[in-house]
């Protein structure tokens, strides 16, 4: 359980970021996926990211200390149509480079809406993980909005077409920022890396 999370700082350069000296986790995934609720939702405090209902709400790579032993990082979405192509670029810059570079990283939270068929831009980017060995896991993102066998039938759907980039399926859990649910297991997996 996550007892202390405090904002600390926003970049656009992951040299500025704060000193890799604590094991970070990232959340990333398509804009309005629910990164930011996520995020809030795992602190216990609905204050702590900024979200919206609008796509495109966070910009820059935010840092969080957590209870004084690791670093939460909630990213900007990718695939959001309503910007410009340099600004695209721009930010799809920052965030690889961000990822790449960055020694502390111990896993990247990538996540899918649970409502969706696969989307090409998301199995894309994990594609990209993978070539980049970036650590990822997946957490299936608003599950209060539909049944639950609605929700395994899209992860089901998903595991599968991701099989055909990696050779085992990549960790996932399922989450509600509504409901809470997923929370114990994605701070328990977190805070197990962390210990090690
Ligand atoms: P960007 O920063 O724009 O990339 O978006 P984001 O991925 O951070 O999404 P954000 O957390 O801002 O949430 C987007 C919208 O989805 C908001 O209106 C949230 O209230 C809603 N939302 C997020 N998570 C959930 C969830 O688990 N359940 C429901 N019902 N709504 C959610
Ligand atoms: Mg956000």
């Amino acid at each position: 359980m996550i007892k202390n999370a405090t904002f600390l700082i926003s970049n656009t350069d992951h040299t500025k970021c704060p000193p890799p000296d604590k094991a970070e986790f990232a959340f990333i995934g398509r804009s309005n996926v629910g990164k930011s609720s996520l995020i809030n939702m795992l602190a216990n405090n609905k204050n702590l990211a900024k979200t919206s209902g609008r796509p495109g709400k966070t910009q820059l790579i935010n840092h969080f200390g957590v209870d004084n032993k690791w670093y939460m990082v909630d990213l900007p979405g990718y695939g959001f149509a309503k910007v410009s192509k340099s600004l695209k670029a721009d930010w799809e810059g920052m965030i690889k480079d961000y990822l790449v570079n960055r020694d502390n990283l111990v896993a990247l939270f990538v996540l899918i809406d649970s409502r969706l068929e696969p989307q090409k831009i998301d199995l894309e980017f994990i594609t990209w993980c993978g070539e980049s060995n970036i650590p990822i896991v997946l957490l299936f993102t608003k599950a209060d909005k539909q049944s639950r066998p609605k929700t395994q039938s899209t992860v089901a759907k998903f595991l599968k077409a991701s099989k055909a980039i990696f050779e085992e399926a990549p960790l996932y859990f399922v989450t509600s920022a509504e409901s809470g649910d997923g929370k114990a297991e994605v701070v328990n997996f977190i805070e197990e890396q962390v210990e090690e």
